[in-house]
């Protein structure tokens, strides 16, 4: 019979301690710096009615990159591709319960099926930072804001990552201006979402045939972020609100930001304001962050409208920029302490020694396979231990055990009862 493959499916990955190890870290930051700001996480099921994607995702993710199929009670079911429509979901099932503004957070994996290639796989995990119930341009303050304090968090400067902004609302009077009907808004919309992506023929192209013979002039528009302002007239309500937003978030010193012009940001749903956080390095021009206002999303669910704003951020995308920056954290394993044994005499003793070792905050594993000492040590070296005692007769009848560090070879011999004051300062530093 031939035996079964080991690796993961397509696109997905497995994570061995080391990598779990990472995927941890970045959820602490993400967690401990959301909870900063007041957030509170909530989380769902993988599994959501396919209907739910189908009205505002939009059509590339619902028609080319759901995991879609029909369950046992013909009930037609999607791995969810994003957690918006979930939590618009869940909010406006409880909108009269609910306190606002909500400020809410999780970190659901997500399946989508992509062609997988760097910084894109069919499942990744993404924090979900959502403010519900509050329509000002705070809003959009807060959510950049703390899209900002994260990547400071994780120890990146200002110029590891640049924050562009765009609003809907102003492309949408672009588009008015050149009388873009709404059959093919969607059209030029994807089109500028690609614009540095393709060549200038290629862009020119697509105009050519969307707008026709006033394509040279939507270009040049397009291409000149002081013409917008200009055009769509500074007093106005749209560019306003893009001026007010990246003052405020100057005034917190939040200044590695750029207005861009084209950034659209997939969605059907977004209907306001547009951001991204975007790696400047070389090596890994990736969007890190995507997210918009939506506050017409939840009036899918009822009569009302909640005024929405939020962002996700990938870990696959994040990773890939922590390891181009080195900003990566070294890998040491949660168990603090491995106890090799000599004899399976001593086990009732032994294993006191680890239980009087867990109940100070000592992680411990104990080693009964009756190998040599060295060969245990050995396990305890590839699984990235730090601390190793070795527990025979003598120890336990002398009561003074000795402690080594197997990184740095240092060896200590302490009594039963100083182990944990001796240890936790070294693991907890
Ligand atoms: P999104 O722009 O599709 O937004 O994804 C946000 C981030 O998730 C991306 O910038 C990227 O880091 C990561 N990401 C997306 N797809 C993949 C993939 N296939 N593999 C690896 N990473 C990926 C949304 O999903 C919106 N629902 C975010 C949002 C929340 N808007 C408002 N609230």
């Amino acid at each position: 019979m031939s035996k079964l493959d080991t690796s993961p499916y397509k696109g997905v990955r497995d994570f061995y301690p080391e990598d779990q190890f990472i995927q941890n870290h970045i959820s602490g930051v993400w967690r401990k710096t959301l909870e900063s700001f007041g957030y509170n996480e909530y989380g769902a099921s993988i599994l959501e009615p396919a209907e739910l994607y189908k009205a505002k995702t939009g059509e590339e993710i619902v028609n080319e990159q759901t995991y879609t199929f029909v369950d046992r009670g013909e009930r037609t079911v999607t791995l969810r591709p994003e957690m918006t429509p979930t939590v618009a979901r869940m909010v406006a099932a409880r909108r009269r319960e609910l306190g606002f503004p909500l400020r809410w957070y999780s970190i659901p994996n997500l399946f989508r099926y992509e062609a997988p290639q760097r910084g894109r796989l069919r499942e990744h995990w993404q924090l979900n930072v959502d403010l519900f119930g509050m329509e000002g341009v705070e809003a959009e303050v807060e959510i950049v804001n703390i899209a900002y304090r994260i990547m400071r968090n994780f120890g990146a400067a200002d110029k590891d990552f640049i924050i562009r902004l765009n609003s809907r609302k102003l492309v949408q009077k672009i588009y008015s201006l050149f009388d873009i009907n709404d059959d093919n808004i969607q059209k030029v919309s994807k089109l500028l979402d690609k614009k540095a992506k393709i060549s200038e023929e290629e862009f020119a192209k697509g105009v050519r045939e969307i707008v026709g013979e006033n394509a040279d002039a939507f270009i040049e528009l397009i291409n000149s972020p002081d013409e917008i302002f200009e055009k769509i007239g500074k007093e106005s309500a749209e560019v306003k609100e893009i001026f007010a937003v990246s003052a405020a978030l100057e005034a917190l010193g939040v200044t590695n930001i750029t207005f861009n012009q084209t950034l659209m940001r997939g969605f059907d749903y977004y209907t306001g304001v547009v951001f991204e956080v975007f790696d400047t390095h070389k090596d890994n021009p990736r969007s890190l962050f995507g997210g918009g206002r939506y506050n017409e999303l939840l009036a899918l669910f009822g009569d009302e409208e909640v005024a929405a704003f939020g962002f996700g951020a990938g870990d696959v995308t994040l990773k890939d920029f922590l390891e181009t920056h080195q900003l990566l954290p070294a890998y040491s394993s949660s168990t603090h302490v491995y106890i090799a044994t000599l004899s399976k005499e001593h086990y009732a003793e032994v294993e006191g020694v680890a239980t009087r070792l867990r109940q100070g905050g000592v992680n411990v594993a104990v080693d009964w396979t009756g190998r040599k000492v060295g060969d245990q040590i050995k396990t305890a070296d590839k699984q990235h231990i730090e601390f190793v005692m070795v527990v025979g007769e003598d120890e336990i009848g002398s009561g003074v055990y000795k402690i080594k560090n197997i990184r740095t070879g240092d060896e200590l011999s302490v009594r039963l009862d100083e182990i944990n004051d001796v240890i936790l300062p070294k693991i907890h530093k």
